[in-house]
């Protein structure tokens, strides 16, 4: 991706507030249709950049859905999607959508996918030309949708919020040591990249506490949020994985870099951690970056 330095405008509060709820809605809408309109054997419909990069019927449908729920409430606003969506809005706001983060699980009926969501100002085509403003993860196997608006908190939320249980604020963890991270990670479709994250978990490995391999980007982002991993970071994701949970991280308290000091995720590294813990993964992840001390 092309660097850029433009510094997109963040919308008023009241227009972050109806787009969070917006990106509740479609989250959860289509976390519904891919759980309850699921085949009976969900087929391979294509593969992408290698044979083991599937894109199932479902991608598909949910995303045509994430489509016309966003074109019907927001006609002036862009969309940029996982399979293929791309149209150029003109009110400087685009829909980044993962319409299902973890097809492998998804396709294995492993309950760990999930439909992410997220509006972001400026141009998401481009690294550092973007941030995002509003976000949600619905996670269709536990009924859960997660959210963030930027200055609202981040927040876990029933699907169906008649049910009587009450929204959850979410919060990084607090660890600082990396002996004792409990780091999640993944990894790329294409073997020349696996070959290379398998090198990087070689040196990362005898150093944290353990390591997750979810098998999706957007969950992982949630869970350093609510603090049930301690960290996260892997290279060669794209707009779409990681848009929402970026948000609903900073939102828990959380810091999600790339392969700079401070600068934005994209496709070379994301790196999320509470603040004692960023900088340390970072230096892990990037060679040649300077090791930064850990607390006494
Ligand atoms: C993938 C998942 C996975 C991550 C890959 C992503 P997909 O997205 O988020 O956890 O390791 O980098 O491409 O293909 O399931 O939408
Ligand atoms: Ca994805």
């Amino acid at each position: 991706m092309a660097e850029s330095r433009a510094v997109p405008a963040l919308p008023d509060g009241v227009t972050v507030a109806e787009l969070e709820r917006l990106c509740v809605t479609f989250a959860t809408e289509a976390a519904g249709f891919v759980r309850d309109e699921r085949p009976p054997k969900v087929g391979v419909s294509a593969t992408k950049s290698s044979e083991t990069d599937v894109v199932t019927v479902m991608d598909r449908r949910s995303e045509e859905l994430l489509h016309a729920l966003i074109q019907q409430s927001r006609p002036d606003d862009g969309i940029l999607g996982e399979e293929g969506a791309d149209v150029a809005g003109t009110s400087g706001l685009t829909w980044v959508i993962d319409p299902i983060d973890g097809t492998v699980n998804y396709l294995y009926e492993i309950p760990a996918y999930a439909v992410s969501v997220a509006v972001v100002a400026g141009d998401p085509h481009t690294h550092g030309a973007w941030f995002p403003v509003a976000g949600a993860v619905a996670d269709p196997s536990l009924r859960l949708v997660h959210h963030a608006g930027r200055g609202t908190g981040a927040w876990t939320t029933p699907e169906d919020p008649s049910g009587g249980v009450a929204p959850a604020r979410l919060a990084v963890s607090g660890e600082d040591r990396l002996a004792r991270t409990l780091l999640a990670t993944g990894f790329g479709y294409a073997s020349e990249v696996r070959a290379r994250q398998a090198e990087v978990m070689l040196r990362v490995l005898p150093l944290v506490r353990d390591i997750r391999r979810i098998g999706s980007a957007a969950l992982d982002l949630v869970r350093v949020a609510d603090g049930s991993v301690d960290a996260y970071a892997e290279s060669g994701l794209n707009a779409w994985d990681l848009a929402a949970g970026w948000l609903i991280v900073e939102e828990a308290g959380g810091v999600v870099v790339g392969e700079r000091r401070d600068g934005p995720p994209g496709t070379m590294l994301t790196v999320a951690a509470g603040h004692a813990l960023v900088e340390q993964v970072r230096t892990l992840f990037v060679p040649g970056a300077d090791a930064a001390p850990e607390p006494d």
